[in-house]
């Protein structure tokens, strides 16, 4: 067997070594580095594994140290592979954060926010709170009674005519229920059950056949207010409308009467606002009529007070400038957004 001289051993070792980092520095990925691993590492047929095995040719006084050159070289080569597994890694990692910019602005998160009927809803039971008008609810589904008897609108007053109402397939005793068509059902509700004084606020949905236009729509929001308290005039009631819309729209407001007629006040106005320089007509109002007092189970001679209706539609389309009331319905987030 001819020996193998230390010098070519170290000389082989030493090249070896220089291919190894020259291979592994020049991997560019995770599968060339694989392949230069099997190359010069690899178990079976690796080059350091053949080198290894030459160890056996050199003359026995050789063999310590040509062991531990190959110690020596084995860990350099197994060293500069870890580096590069870790160098391959990292621009794994690179092209990561490459695909994802985290500098970009986030998607916005879409909030949504309330309505703008909802929000002048919820202001006009503030503003009227602060008045002293306590906030109360009551059914859309009415009976005959509390939608028109109570309030002296007897069985001829064209007010209940079928094609003025939806009246439902429902029926309590002989009447059918409805669709209730004004709010004034909750000053009957609230005086049915409770005694003198009263300060009430009601704001609901109601019903009207009506086909719907720019200003009508068959339904819509309603603000009943009532008070019940010794000594109250129709000054009182101007008063309180005053005050409300100039806390409304945060300026003073203007207010004008204008006679008219519903069955469940006397006297009975029509109630003007002066918005942008124009009298816009806001609803109806008046002292509570003797017959309604007497309904509820009211001394009519003892007990006065008034009530008013407002629109809430046409409250909230002045406030933002809305011409169409439609388009408070239709649900198209561009304009729902505006507000
Ligand atoms: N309920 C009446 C309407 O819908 C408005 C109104 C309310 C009038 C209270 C007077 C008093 O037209």
């Amino acid at each position: 067997m001819t020996i193998v001289p230390l010098d070519t051993f170290r000389a082989e070792l030493e090249r070896l070594r220089a291919d190894a980092e020259a291979a592994m520095d020049a991997a560019a990925d995770e599968v060339a580095l694989e392949a230069a691993r099997i190359d010069f590492l690899g178990a079976k047929s690796g080059r350091l594994k053949a080198i290894q095995k030459s160890l056996g040719g050199l003359a026995a006084a050789d063999k310590p140290a040509g062991g531990r050159h190959f110690n020596e070289a084995k860990a350099a080569v197994t060293a500069c592979f870890e580096a590069a597994q870790a160098r391959v890694a990292g621009a794994g990692s690179e092209c990561r954060l490459d695909a994802i910019d985290v500098t970009l602005p986030a998607e916005p998160v879409r909030l949504g926010h309330m309505h703008p009927i909802t929000r002048t809803i919820r202001r006009v039971q503030e503003i009227m709170g602060r008045l002293g008008f306590e906030s109360v609810d009551g059914p859309e589904v009415e009976d005959q009674w509390h939608n028109f008897e109570a309030l002296a609108i007897p069985a001829e007053h064209p007010a209940r005519d079928p094609l003025d109402n939806f009246y439902l397939a429902v029926a309590r005793g002989a009447d059918p229920l409805l669709l209730r068509s004004q709010t004034s059902t909750v000053q009957i509700r609230v005086m049915e059950n409770r005694e003198p004084p009263l300060r009430i606020v009601s704001l609901g949905r109601v019903y009207r056949p009506d086909t719907a236009d720019a200003t009508h729509y068959p339904m819509f929001h309603q603000v009943e207010g009532l008070l019940v308290e010794p000594g109250t005039t129709l000054a009182h009631l101007k008063s309180v409308l005053r005050m409300f819309a100039s806390s409304f729209l945060g300026h003073a407001v203007n207010v004008r009467f204008r006679p008219s007629f519903f069955p469940f006040t006397e006297p009975s106005v029509e109630v003007d606002m002066e918005w942008g320089g124009r009298w816009v007509e806001m609803g109806g109002a008046g002292m509570i009529d003797p017959a309604v007092l007497e309904a509820v189970g009211y001394d009519p001679d003892s007990v006065t007070g008034f009530a008013f209706g407002l629109g809430v539609e046409r409250i909230a389309a002045r406030r933002y400038g809305v011409e169409d009331i439609r388009d408070f319905y239709r649900n198209d987030a561009r304009f729902l957004r505006q507000f």
